[in-house]
């Protein structure tokens, strides 16, 4: 098979990495009221009892036909599962809690402004607004099973209502993170083919009212041009029949939702009966070239895994209040705050806003007032919580049963804060380390059973079998202390199904590399490989060091090194643009952003903000780099390939290493300068 070009610098390989830590216990009072506390669990899922074993997960849902064969291979590396079965993924969130659950919270609704209050949506609200948006869906935006919508939303508990009426329905959701640009959204438009968007007309963030529309007009033109006509665009309101944006509805293709959901008062629909293989949504996320992929996720498989997971490793009863904090635009939020959760009967915080905002306190607050008691987040919220307000979680009287990271590698050190001072040394921790690919967690531990290691995301899941192999493809033993390629062995029901449009990428990004064969039907041919490097200690703890391709990690969330190198191109003055992983203390990493320009162009401030509001513009502003350099010349090898490496080493404050052989050696130095001082 065609070898891949790996990244010569990558993530894993600028890691500063820490040490084995000793174990944590949880509690006795944690251990005794767990939903997973048998042992044995590890042999049901052993590698003997695949694929048998994920029926376990299958009975945690409602079927209209129960499946009769697990794990379909015959087409690998597509994996199919649950063949032969029928359900619905919003009748498992919704229809069916209402006979225990219909007056119990399904969404807190937090609203970023705190004279806003809160909202409770209970399960039953829940229903009738699901349904009456999934009639309007149908009969008015004429969308229908397989059909694909992209959705640009903020969160709001409308985007959770959203989703689960695409799926009441069939239609395939593809929702865009509110934070993107109109032209990410464009994109994902034309990828996806979707001639509806529903988006929103404002919502609050750090205490401004943003207006949300204009981005809709912005990726509805745009992706007219690149051949997507978007006929209808439904506007969900922050206010219902208020105006909260200054862009102007066009006439004939822009509805306020809450206008014409009017006409839909009282209606129900009948929920469709999906295969269990039938997509339920995509998800779109940055790789190694410029284009996002289309991750497609399928329908019984992605709820039964996510289902499986929020009650054994989260942890979550019905009379928790389970509080994620993550962005339902991300897959963390589909998994972890919509379906898993509602799938079995959370009451599932939803929050508009910054978790800073207006003041260190405001999560805690947060916890207090709805009385949460499983809290879920990621190392980069937790630095930023602990940098503004060391000491604050203590003041506030909530008592967190669960902690979970995600996301990216937590310093221990940081992981210990988080146990100490917001866990107030109550709540059990899991590191939770899993793709938007992998639907659900690869590894972490099961609370109640296995101990806690600062810095390490713990074992295998249940069912999940990690394996590392070397560049040559040997197998890395644990214990060794040497890092290497993460993959896993075998398929699982939350892994998603392939890039949507585009099966050749999927094989030769995720397969090619490790594939024992590829004619073969057997899922032992198919290892998956993450992307990830890590190390695998002894006793089986993972250890992730970060991204092996050219992928950088933000703040928790993916960023493609192309997507944003192409971005800078679109600035006419610019020739070259190389984009490097920066170690940052909140952020985790941080794109640095070296540009050359082209003849006869001058070097100035405003040409480095134009390059970085392009960005902005083009992607979004989570993707605005820490520094645009404009340099002279990049660093080159004799046959012209930009040295990232060398760049990274400067960026990083190390030893670039023998620059020699370079084509231009003595750039590196006007470079250092530049960076360094
Ligand atoms: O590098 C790993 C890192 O985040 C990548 C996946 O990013 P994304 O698809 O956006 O999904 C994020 C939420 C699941 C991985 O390839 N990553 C994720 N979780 C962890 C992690 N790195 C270390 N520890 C984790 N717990």
């Amino acid at each position: 098979m065609a070898e891949k070009e790996y990244t010569e610098t990558s993530e894993a390989q600028i890691a500063v990495h820490w040490g084995e830590e000793g174990y944590y216990m949880p509690s006795v009072k944690f251990i005794a009221q767990a939903n997973m506390t048998d042992e044995t669990i590890y042999d049901r899922f052993s590698l003997d009892n695949f694929p048998n074993c994920y029926k376990e997960y299958a009975d945690m849902l409602d079927w209209y036909e129960y499946w009769d064969e697990i794990l379909d291979t015959s087409d690998a590396p597509c994996f199919k599962w649950f063949k032969g079965g029928k359900i619905n993924a919003c009748y498992n969130c919704v229809d069916r809690h209402l006979d225990e659950y219909k007056n119990k919270t399904a969404i807190h609704f937090v609203p970023e402004p705190i004279e806003e209050g809160y909202q409770h949506i209970t399960y039953q609200e829940l229903f009738v607004r699901v349904n009456e948006f999934a009639a309007l869906l149908r009969d008015f935006a004429g969308l229908k099973r397989g059909d694909r919508v992209t959705l640009h939303m903020p969160m709001v508990p409308e985007l959770p209502i959203t989703m689960l009426a695409c799926a009441r329905l069939g239609v395939i959701h593809s929702q865009v993170f509110g934070g993107f640009s109109g032209r990410a959204c464009a994109d994902r438009i034309v990828d996806s083919g979707s001639r509806v968007l529903i988006t929103t007309d404002a919502y609050y963030r750090s205490g401004s009212l943003i207006d949300h529309k204009q981005n809709a007009d912005i990726a509805v033109d745009l992706a007219g041009k690149d051949g997507q006509t978007v006929d209808k665009v439904l506007v969900w309101q922050r206010y219902p029949g208020k105006a909260s944006s200054s862009t102007p509805m066009a006439d004939g293709r822009d509805y306020f939702v809450n206008d014409v959901l009017k006409d839909y008062y009282g209606a129900r629909v009948e929920p469709e009966k999906m295969n269990a293989e039938d997509p339920l949504f995509l998800m779109y996320t940055s790789g190694t070239t410029g284009k996002p992929k289309g991750c497609q996720h399928g329908t019984g498989g992605f709820l039964a895994y996510t289902a499986g997971t929020s009650k054994y490793v989260q942890d979550i009863h019905p009379t928790d209040v389970y509080w994620c904090m993550a962005d339902i635009g991300w897959i963390t939020g589909h998994s972890y705050i919509v379906y898993g959760p509602l799938a079995i009967a959370a009451s599932s915080v939803v929050y508009e806003g910054v978790p800073t905002y207006p003041d260190a306190g405001r999560a805690w607050r947060i916890a207090q007032d709805l009385g949460v008691n499983i809290f879920h987040t990621a190392p980069t919220a937790i630095r930023a919580l602990r940098k503004i307000g060391p000491d604050e979680p203590v003041k506030y009287n909530y008592e967190f049963k669960h902690m979970t990271t995600v996301g990216e590698p937590i310093e221990p050190e940081v992981w210990k804060w988080y146990y100490e001072y917001v866990g107030k040394k109550k709540a059990a921790i899991v590191d939770t380390w899993w793709q938007t690919e992998t639907g659900g967690f690869l590894c972490s531990t099961i609370p109640a059973i296995k101990p806690m290691k600062p810095g390490s995301a713990g074992p295998g899941m249940p069912g999940i079998h990690p394996i590392v192999y070397d560049d040559e493809g040997n197998e890395v033993e644990p214990g060794k202390g040497i890092a290497g390629n993460i993959c896993i062995q075998n398929p699982w029901p939350g892994m998603f199904q392939t890039i949507w449009g585009d099966r050749d990428r999927f094989v030769d990004t995720y397969f090619a590399r490790y594939c024992k064969d590829p004619k073969s039907t057997n899922w032992q041919d198919w290892p998956y490989m993450t992307g990830d490097a890590a190390v695998v200690a002894e006793d089986g703890y993972v250890r992730i060091l970060g991204r092996i391709d050219d992928v950088i990690n933000v703040s928790g969330h993916r960023l493609g090194t192309k997507e944003i190198e192409s971005a800078a191109l679109v600035v006419e003055e610019v020739a070259e643009a190389a984009v490097i992983p920066v170690a940052h203390e909140i952020k985790g990493k941080e794109p640095d952003l070296y540009v050359s320009l082209k003849p006869g162009y001058e070097a100035t401030d405003e040409l480095a903000k134009k390059v970085s509001d392009t960005i902005s513009s083009e992607i979004g502003k989570i993707a605005k780099p820490r520094k645009v350099w404009i340099v002279k010349d990049m660093p080159k090898t004799r046959s012209g390939k930009i040295m990232r490496r060398v760049l990274a080493a400067i960026s990083n404050n190390k030893d670039e290493g023998d620059v020699t052989t370079l084509a231009n050696p003595e750039i590196v130095e006007e470079i250092k300068k530049m960076v360094q001082g």
